[in-house]
């Protein structure tokens, strides 16, 4: 018998305001038909004004804690997965522990980008494994809306971003049988920062000039994040099918034994080259980014919570996970739900 971290609890929020491709089409120059033949998306949801990203995670989170059947008082820890941080410090973790009115367990940022999920969830898991926490509460959570350049320069980026939320508790297992009883099996992370500036923001920081951001800057929009869009495509591709094999040979296990697939979801087009290459059913792999656009930290945990509620992810499936994203960074998991 071993101590093993076991998913207990999730919630979801999603924004209620849903953005077409047409709503966007009259924003910038674009179009329903280059947007869905380009990335799958069809729409995305956006926070009203006076939304935040920890207010879309306190929602989820509070659903994942009355999922788990525990008291938000039993968590042990925070770990919260943005890169949407409602201000530049303290981190979401925090504001997210206020809201929850909870005190005194440790409440941390991870900023992995759209590999951020799977980080956090490595983190819970080592934490979990090791004996140290029990109960972790993990969020993926994104507020993509207010930071997007909405003219016809940051077109290309702008369609492919949503808000949303998710949250899960994880707690520790005793794991009698791993061909039956829920665990996490392994994580696999990987990061190549040669390819920082494929896909960044360039100001809003201390690595330029004499000040955070200048009004110049502003005007220039070096606050918007920039993408090469091509080199993007082609690493997330190369990047997710060896990283989903490190998983499979870790763990000895054949792609054929994977019940369910849950990538990150970047671009249809992506995860559908990943399985095509891997020889992946296309029935295996939800993809939702056709109703939320790429929710960045969030995208995983929210398709696991639609995948749970349609019935098409059930307990005793073996799950294997991959994201690739800025940095570049690139992480699987591979677990039994
Ligand atoms: C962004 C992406 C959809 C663009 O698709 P693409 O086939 O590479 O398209 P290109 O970049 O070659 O652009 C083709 C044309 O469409 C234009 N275009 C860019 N965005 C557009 C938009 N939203 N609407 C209409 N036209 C657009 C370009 O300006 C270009 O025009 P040009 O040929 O006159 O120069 C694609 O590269 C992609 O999905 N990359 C990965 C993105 C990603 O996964 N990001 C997140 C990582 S976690």
């Amino acid at each position: 018998m071993t101590n093993e971290s076991k998913i207990i609890g999730i919630g979801k929020c999603i924004p209620s305001k849903v953005v077409t491709n047409n709503d966007l089409a009259k924003l910038i120059n674009t179009s329903d038909e280059w947007i869905k033949q380009r990335s799958g998306i069809e729409e995305r949801h956006w926070v009203s004004n006076n939304e935040s990203g920890s207010d879309l995670a306190l929602i989820a989170a509070n659903e994942a804690i009355l999922n788990a059947k525990i008291d938000k008082n039993q968590i042990d820890m925070i770990i919260f997965a943005t890169i949407s941080p409602d201000h530049y410090f303290p981190g979401n973790a925090c504001f997210l522990q206020a809201k929850l009115g909870i005190s005194g367990c440790p409440a941390l940022d991870v900023r992995q980008q759209c590999t951020g999920f799977i980080y956090a969830l490595s983190l819970a898991d080592l934490y979990i494994k090791q004996g140290i926490y029990k109960n972790i509460l993990l969020v993926g959570a994104e507020v993509q809306s207010k930071g997007l350049d909405k003219s016809d320069k940051g077109r290309d980026v702008t369609v492919l971003f949503g808000d949303g939320a998710a949250a899960l508790v994880l707690t520790r297992n005793e794991c009698r049988d791993p061909k039956v009883d829920s665990l996490i099996f392994s994580t696999h992370l990987h990061a190549d920062g040669a390819f920082a500036k494929e896909l960044w923001v360039s100001g809003l920081g201390m690595g330029n000039g004499d000040a955070l951001v200048t009004r110049a800057e502003v005007d220039e929009g070096i606050h918007f994040p920039r993408m090469n869009g091509k080199v993007v495509f082609t690493h997330a591709v190369r990047r997710m099918c060896e990283v989903l094999n490190e998983a499979l040979t870790h763990n000895k296990i054949a792609i054929t034994d994977v019940d369910f697939f849950l990538f990150h979801q970047a671009n249809l087009r992506i995860n559908e080259k990943v399985a095509e290459l891997l020889g992946i059913p296309a029935h295996k792999v939800f993809n939702t980014i056709q109703k939320y656009g790429n929710t960045t930290a969030a995208t995983i945990p929210i398709g696991m919570y639609d995948a749970i509620k349609e019935g098409k992810l059930r307990p005793g499936m073996l799950v294997a996970s991959a994201a690739f994203g800025s940095g570049f960074t690139w992480a699987s998991a591979l677990f039994r739900y």
